[in-house]
């Protein structure tokens, strides 16, 4: 007969999925955060979890699935997002959006900042901050004294260990170097230990804060521009809609919007939208009725 696990034995043998607990553990990842998980990703969770099982010292996901069930601080499920969500991402990724980006700093938020008015953009689903330094190094190139002024970037994620990476602004000499753009060199340093830091005129500009996108939203706009790129595609439709029509009350008529290359508007949220090139978007002055 077979000896039934013991605590400390999972360093070698992989947990056992039962359908009913990864039906279960997917089911509380889309109801909290929107991310849907297919059967073909039950492998991905089982390694993923696998290393919180062991830290956790728990011998199977049905104990794991009965602590995300049962706690009440929402710690453990803060860990889960972490090993679950995918955090891919580079600098001046897809950068056609900050070639439009930049013509919109030079033509309309640089003279509107000096005018006085509020200038505020989003970077919704930042992961490691690559985005949002990319956005601010843009800024700075045809603005460089935009943090005089009332301009400031929030950069927003669900994953706690993602924010405090992109807080930190600390990246591998290549990922710079290797940057679409020559422009970002100029805006890190190199410490010691040979990372890349970002500079302070870059951190002047970001606020960094953890945000699920499906809870309400602390901040009351109006955004002049909104990034949510490669974020969404993990959604179902019904919640991209949503989300989708909630970035469109946020935005200034004729902001603009930007979503990843592989993602499109649904169909209800067209409606508040021009298109503006490939993936980019304008709010229109037609529909006010958004969120
Ligand atoms: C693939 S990365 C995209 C990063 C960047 N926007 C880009 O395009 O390079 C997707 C990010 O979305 C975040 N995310 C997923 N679900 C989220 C939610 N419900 N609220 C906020 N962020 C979420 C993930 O944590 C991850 O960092």
């Amino acid at each position: 007969m077979m000896a039934s696990p013991r605590h400390g034995e999972l360093a070698t043998a992989t947990p056992v999925l039962s359908d009913t607990d990864f039906e279960a553990l997917a089911g509380i990842l889309h109801s909290r955060t929107g991310i849907k998980l297919s059967a073909s990703k039950r492998p991905l969770v089982i390694s993923r979890l696998s290393k919180r099982l062991r830290a956790l010292d728990l011998c199977d996901f049905s104990q794991y699935r009965r602590l995300v069930e049962t706690e009440t601080d929402g710690a453990e499920f803060s860990h889960m997002i972490s090993s679950l969500t995918t955090n891919v991402t580079k600098f001046f990724r897809e950068n056609q959006h900050f070639e439009s980006f930049s013509s919109l700093v030079t033509d309309e938020l640089r003279p509107s900042a000096q005018r006085g008015e509020k200038i505020r953009i989003w970077s919704a689903g930042c992961s490691t901050g690559e985005e949002p330094y990319s956005l601010a190094t843009t800024v700075l190139s045809t603005f460089p004294d935009a943090a005089n002024y009332d301009f400031k970037i929030l950069a927003t994620d669900i994953d706690s260990n993602v924010v405090a990476k992109a807080q930190a602004g600390r990246y591998p000499e290549q990922a710079v170097k290797q940057a679409s753009s020559e422009k970002l060199k100029d805006y890190f340093e190199l410490a010691a230990d040979g990372e890349m830091v970002a500079s302070s005129g870059l951190q002047r500009l970001i606020t960094f804060r953890i945000l699920n996108l499906l809870d309400p939203w602390p901040m009351k706009g109006p955004f002049d521009a909104i990034m949510c790129r490669n974020v969404v595609i993990y959604f179902d439709e019904a919640t991209q809609e949503r989300l989708f029509c909630r970035f469109a009350g946020m935005l200034k008529p004729g902001g603009r919007f930007y979503i990843g290359h592989s993602e499109r508007l649904t169909q209800e949220a067209q409606h508040y939208f021009e298109a503006d090139g490939v993936t980019s978007f304008c709010r229109n002055t037609t529909r006010i009725d958004a969120r």
